[in-house]
C-alpha cells in the first residue's frame, strides 16, 4: 500500500479507511466512495457497541432472540414492540419487572440492555446486593463517587434481583441516593420477586421504602412475571419425567 493513503487517513482521523479500501468492490468512484465510508461507518458502530456491552457489566450477552414472552403480563401503556423498541428509555421512563423466580425477568432486563447498547446507549447493570456492597466498600474509602457518576450517566440502569436478600439500613440509603440521581435523568429496570408491598420488608426502613417506591415504582411500568420456573423446566427436560405432573406437584408446595 501507498504509505500516503495510511497517513493521509490518520490525518483525517479516518485511520479505518486505510484498512478497508480492498473490502470495497469498483464500480465506479462514486459508488466506490459511498461504499467504503459504509462500510467504515459500521465498523465503528459496532466497536462502539462492543465497548458499550463491556461497560455496561452485564453478566452474559442474552439477545431477545427465542425470549418466550408469554410468563410476561404487560400494562395498558406498554406492549411487546413498544417495549423491544426501547422507546422507555427515549421518554426516559422506568420499568419495574416484578414475579417469581426463574421466569425470565434478568434475562429480558439484559436482552433490553443489550439492545439498548447495540443502538450507542449507555448501560449499566447492578444486581442490588452486589451494587449495595460495593457502595457500602467504596464509601467507607472515599471513593464512591466514580461508580455513582458511572449510573447516573447511563441512559439505561438495570438494577437486577432486589427482593433476595434485605439490606443494612446505610445500604439503603446508598441505594437510595443512587437512585434520586437518576430520577427522570435516565431509565432504570428493577428486577424483584417481591411486590413493592412487602419491599419494607427488604429496605427495613418505612420511610425509605416509600421514599424508593415513590422513584421506581410510581413513575414505572409494571410487568409481572408469572407461570413455573424456566430453569426448572430446562432441568425436567433433561430428564424423562412427566413434566406437567411435577410442575403441578412443585406449585402447590410452593403456595
Ligand atoms: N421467558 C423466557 N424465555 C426464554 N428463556 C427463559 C425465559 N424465562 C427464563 N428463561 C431462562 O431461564 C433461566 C432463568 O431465567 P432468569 O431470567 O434468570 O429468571 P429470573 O430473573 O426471573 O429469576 C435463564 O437461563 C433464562 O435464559
Ligand atoms: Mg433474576
Amino acid at each position: 500500500m501507498d504509505n500516503r493513503l495510511r497517513e493521509y487517513a490518520r490525518t483525517l482521523r479516518m485511520s479505518d479507511i486505510a484498512d478497508l479500501y480492498e473490502e470495497v468492490e469498483f464500480e465506479n468512484r462514486l459508488q466506490y466512495l459511498t461504499d467504503l465510508f459504509a462500510l467504515a461507518i459500521e465498523g465503528r458502530k459496532n466497536r462502539r457497541a462492543e465497548r458499550l456491552i463491556k461497560k455496561a457489566g452485564f453478566p452474559n450477552t442474552d439477545t431477545l432472540r427465542g425470549y418466550d414472552f408469554s410468563p410476561v403480563t404487560f400494562p395498558n401503556d406498554v406492549d411487546r414492540q413498544s417495549l423491544t423498541d426501547l422507546q422507555f428509555i427515549e421518554q426516559r421512563e422506568n420499568i419495574l419487572m416484578v414475579g417469581a423466580v426463574g421466569t425470565g425477568k434478568t434475562r429480558l432486563a439484559i436482552s433490553l440492555g443489550v439492545k439498548a447498547c447495540l443502538s450507542g446507549r449507555t448501560v449499566k447493570f447492578h444486581r442490588a446486593a452486589d451494587l449495595c456492597n460495593a457502595l457500602l466498600e467504596l464509601y467507607s474509602a472515599g471513593k464512591a463517587g466514580k461508580l455513582i457518576r458511572d449510573i447516573a450517566d447511563a441512559d439505561l440502569f438495570i438494577l437486577d434481583e432486589v427482593g433476595y436478600v434485605p439490606f443494612s439500613k446505610a445500604a439503603a440509603e446508598m441505594l437510595f441516593s443512587v437512585i434520586s440521581n437518576s430520577y427522570e435523568n435516565q431509565s432504570i429496570i428493577t428486577t424483584s420477586n417481591l411486590e413493592f408491598g412487602r419491599w419494607s420488608e427488604i429496605f427495613g426502613d418505612e420511610r425509605l421504602t416509600a421514599a424508593l417506591i415513590d422513584r421506581l415504582v410510581h413513575h414505572a411500568h409494571i410487568l409481572t412475571f408469572a407461570g413455573p420456573s424456566y430453569r426448572l423446566r430446562q432441568a425436567l427436560a433433561r430428564t424423562d419425567h412427566d413434566e406437567d405432573a411435577i410442575l403441578e406437584d412443585v406449585t402447590l408446595t410452593e403456595k
